[in-house]
Formats: C-alpha cells, sequence, structure tokens
C-alpha cells in the first residue's frame, strides 16, 4: 500500500527549501517505496488521467526520460515541449504558463533562469517543478539522498565531499539537501568557483539545527579525508561552453581519481562515488576528446564502489514520489 503525507499535495518545488526537512526526507521514502512496488511486479495507476508538461530549455537525457517513464508507470501522460512551442520568446513566460496550467496538472521546466520556475509557480496555477536551472537542480539531490539510502541505511552524520565547480546548480542543491538530510558537506573547490555567501550560511544554519557541518575547502586532500561519498559534476556546465579551457586549467587538481579515494581513508570500507551524470570519464565523447575536460577517471566511474547507475535510475524514482505526492489521486490502485 502506496500512503504519503496529504500535506504535500498540489506543492511546488522551485528549490529544495519548498519543502521542510521532513517532508525532503518523505518524498526520498516514498521514492523507496514505489521503486519497491514497480521491482515486485505491481503497476500502479496513482497519475491515471494526469497530464504533465515537460518544458525544456536545455538539453537532457535522464530527467527528460525519468518524468515520461513516472508517468506512464502510473498511468498518467508527460509531453514533451522543446524548442519549437512560443515559450519565453513569442510569448512571455506568464501567458503560457497560465495556458499551460489550463491544460495540464503539474508543468516540469529545465532551463537557465530560476525565475522562469517562479513565473510558472506564480502564475500556471498548477504545482511546478524545477528540472534543472542554472541555480539548482533540486530532483536531482532527491535522487542522490535516495542512493545514499540504499547504500548507508541511516545517513544522518555520514560525510559527503563535492569535488568541482562549486558555484554551479548540482553543487548548490547538493549543500541544501545534504544540510536537511543531517549529512556534512563539503565544497571542495578552487578560491574562484567559491560558492555564495549567502546559499553557504542559510545551508550551515539548516545543518546545524540537524547536527551536521557545512565546509568549503579548497584543499583536495584536506577536504576529502573520512569521506563517505564522493561526488562529482562536469567542470563546465550547459551555457557555459565559452569557459571550457579555463575550468579545465582550474578544476585538474579537483578530478575525482583513485589517489584521492585512497585519501578518504574510505577506499574499500563503504565509499561510495556518486556523479549527476553526463560524464566526462574518459574520451570516448566528442567533448571530452576535444578539450581534455574529465572529472573523473574511468578507473573511479567503473569500480565497484561506483553508485552512478542507481542514482540515474533513482531520478526516475524519486521524480515519481513528486509527481504522485502533487497530483496523485491516493484512491487509485494505491
Ligand atoms: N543528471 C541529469 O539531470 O541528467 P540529464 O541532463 O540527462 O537530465
Ligand atoms: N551542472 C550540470 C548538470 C547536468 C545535469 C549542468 O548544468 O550542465
Amino acid at each position: 500500500m502506496i500512503s504519503w503525507n496529504p500535506a504535500l499535495a498540489r506543492r511546488h518545488l522551485r528549490t529544495l527549501h519548498d519543502f521542510s526537512d521532513e517532508e525532503m526526507m518523505q518524498l526520498v521514502d516514498l521514492a523507496l517505496a514505489l521503486k519497491a512496488r514497480k521491482d515486485s511486479g505491481v503497476r500502479g495507476d496513482l497519475l491515471r488521467r494526469r497530464n504533465i508538461a515537460l518544458v525544456f530549455e536545455k538539453s537532457s537525457t535522464r530527467t527528460r526520460n525519468s518524468c515520461v517513464v513516472a508517468a506512464q508507470d502510473e498511468g498518467g501522460n508527460a509531453q514533451y515541449l522543446g524548442h519549437e512551442t512560443h515559450f519565453g520568446h513569442k510569448e512571455s513566460v506568464k501567458d503560457s504558463a497560465r495556458v499551460l496550467g489550463r491544460l495540464y496538472d503539474g508543468i516540469l521546466f529545465r532551463g537557465f533562469r530560476q525565475d522562469t520556475v517562479e513565473q510558472l509557480a506564480k502564475w500556471s496555477g498548477v504545482p511546478v517543478w524545477n528540472g534543472l536551472t542554472d541555480e539548482s537542480h533540486p530532483t536531482q539531490i532527491l535522487a542522490d539522498l535516495m542512493t545514499l539510502r540504499q547504500r548507508f541505511g541511516d545517513i544522518r552524520g555520514r560525510k559527503l565531499v563535492y569535488m568541482g565547480d562549486g558555484r554551479n546548480n548540482v553543487a548548490n542543491s547538493l549543500m541544501a539537501g545534504c544540510a536537511k538530510a543531517g549529512v556534512n558537506y563539503v565544497n571542495c573547490t578552487p578560491g574562484q568557483l567559491l560558492p555564495d555567501p549567502e546559499l553557504v550560511a542559510r545551508a550551515t544554519a539548516i545543518a546545524a539545527k540537524n547536527g551536521s557541518t557545512v565546509t568549503v575547502e579548497c584543499d583536495p586532500a584536506v577536504a576529502v579525508r573520512g569521506a563517505d561519498a564522493l561526488y562529482t559534476d562536469v567542470w563546465v556546465s550547459m551555457g557555459e561552453e565559452a569557459k571550457t579551457a579555463e575550468r579545465i586549467a582550474m578544476l585538474r587538481p579537483y578530478q575525482v581519481n583513485m589517489d584521492l579515494c585512497r585519501a578518504t581513508g574510505n577506499l574499500g570500507s563503504g565509499l561510495v562515488f556518486l556523479h549527476c551524470l553526463p560524464a566526462f570519464h574518459d574520451s570516448e565523447t566528442e567533448v571530452s576528446k576535444d578539450t581534455g575536460a574529465q572529472e573523473v577517471t574511468d578507473e573511479v566511474f567503473e569500480s565497484d564502489f561506483s553508485a552512478v547507475w542507481d542514482e540515474a535510475e533513482n531520478r526516475m524514482h524519486t521524480i515519481k514520489a513528486l509527481f504522485v505526492s502533487a497530483i496523485g489521486d491516493p484512491a487509485a490502485g494505491a
């Protein structure tokens, strides 16, 4: 029997701060329950006759397909809307929001400006989920927390170290998510890429309430000592391609490789490697071949302590939990 907190109905996910710490972990627990039910071969109907718009300004493999499968698994429909709509150019975000809100039961947006998510939430009249902006990537972090829960059970007091571009969308949301979950978070990044001090202060206050810490540390060897999880992301996010050369020069010392994993002291005794993906871990992709960007070595990426495929799968279960809790029908085949 799948059940969820009725207080989650019709809620937006603009950033992780839209949910209390407890509600955020309830979403993760709901995702674990939905996965267990799917794994047991039982199909649900919780999104029956629900229509979800997927408004995407940037590319996606995981997020887009997770939405489609999550909706279909529960008898709903997710419609991809790419560059062929008038959204944000011939028609204002405000007007498109009011149209889409008349047609759809919820909207997931991926794009550039955080303000677009805010506008959609303000004007559409339906729940809006942030599927990545320049500033944040909250649905990713729900999947990351789910993956940590699968590996460690209770994750409070564990230590996660993020290596790389310390001010990107994933780093920002990961800091908030770890603080809310009571996970000790270390952002290891060069001085030129430090996170916004306001975001750090907010996360630090939340972490303190949950008995954990938020730290920014420029020295990789110091940062990773005692880490239970190492996390990295691409060195150049979507929309920042012009900065590729300077980022590679800055971030090469922050690559996740076996030496860094050994420096945690936990290699072979529970260390987990996480990456939101897509990843440059070898020279197979054109971009990596051209630029030499490689935030993680093949050896780590393909290792037995790499949890990246579970993490990618969990995007679907956590997005399903968001959809179900916001617009699901609790009486429909739960
Ligand atoms: N991690 C993630 O958001 O992947 P996509 O860009 O493929 O959606
Ligand atoms: N920081 C990356 C995340 C991709 C999922 C980007 O924005 O491109």
